[in-house]
């Protein structure tokens, strides 16, 4: 008997609308706003530090939870941006990218027949990895002009099967940010639930009017029950590279890496000395991120880290 193509595990998946966007803009000649392809230039000392790594010979497998420089360098900025205290060895992961992140997150601590709460419209990569974990994704809509999260609907939305809610703060792809009172709406709505959270921060430093970033590790109630994602693809516009990473708490930490392990074991070594090198030598790069294209005359204190809440 012929072999039987089995049937599809992810029917709703098809191109992604980022392909689709990238061809039709080549095709019109068009400037494509689909796809993240920032036009800024990787800082130089960025790609120094990663032709250093390779001469100096850190070419073979990474440790399996990033290499150590990196992970205390991420502990240290969350430390400098956020006034959290993280352990790089028993919180930090460096994945290929947030993508690798979520996935291993979702997979992690999702069960079959779970459901998992996103804010539509959510960013393409959450919900075939909910389908593939078996769960089903529960879409609660933002305010379709502010793009504002209604509390009330979130709480709607959650049942005994919930295990998980998706934020995006800042959000693709509107831009718009959780204020302070988001994050209290929200630590109220979790209290006393085991609910966890996947807290998607890639555009943490791509901050604009002195707004405060409200990262989840600013919460500490949030925190201790978070997965917080982030990407130096986006803060060091090298998309390319993918290399991200997860802060959690040791215990997810402990399952998120037990994904991680066998999904991709460990990420470009390189790179990871590189932004270690960066993040550690140059840590004015993210704070002025969001001030130093758009606001040139602004200072340190319109950064993406400290600004005025
Ligand atoms: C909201 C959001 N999350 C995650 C990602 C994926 O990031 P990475 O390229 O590091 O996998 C993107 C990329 O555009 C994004 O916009």
């Amino acid at each position: 008997m012929p072999l039987q193509t089995p049937s599809t595990k992810l029917p709703r998946v098809g191109t992604t609308i980022f392909t689709v966007m990238s061809q039709l803009a080549a095709e019109h000649g068009a400037v494509n706003l689909g796809q993240g392809f920032p036009d800024f230039a990787v800082p130089q000392r960025l790609v120094d530090e990663l032709d250093a790594a390779m001469r100096a010979g850190h070419n073979q497998y990474a440790p399996m939870t990033g290499v150590p420089v990196l992970r205390q360098a991420i502990a240290g900025k969350a430390l400098r941006c956020y006034g959290a205290q993280v352990d790089p060895d028993a919180e930090v992961t460096v994945t290929s990218g947030a993508t690798e992140a979520i996935f291993n997150a979702i997979h992690a601590v999702v069960r079959p027949g779970e459901e998992v709460v996103v804010l539509d419209p959510a960013y393409d990569c959450y919900e075939p990895a909910i389908d593939l974990a078996g769960a089903r994704a529960v879409h609660v809509p933002l305010d379709p002009l502010t793009f504002a999260v209604d509390w009330e609907r979130v709480r709607a939305a959650i049942t005994p099967k919930t295990r998980l809610l998706m934020i995006n703060s800042p959000h693709n792809p509107s831009g718009a940010m959780f204020s302070a009172d988001d994050m209290q709406a929200l630590a109220g709505l979790l209290r006393g639930t085991g609910i966890l959270l996947i807290s998607d921060e890639v555009y943490e430093h791509i901050v604009f009017d002195g707004r405060r970033h409200e990262s989840v590790l600013r919460w500490p109630e949030l925190r201790e029950r978070a997965f917080v994602v982030s990407s130096f693809g986006k803060t060091y516009h090298c998309t390319g590279w993918k290399i991200g990473y997860a802060i959690a708490p040791p215990a997810l930490s402990a399952e998120f890496r037990k994904v991680h392990q066998y999904n991709v074991f460990c990420t470009f070594a390189p790179a990871q000395h590189a932004f270690a090198a960066m993040i550690r030598d140059e840590p004015e790069h993210d704070e002025q991120l969001g001030a130093f294209y758009y606001r040139p005359s602004a200072t340190a204190s319109a950064s993406s880290c400290w600004a005025r809440g």
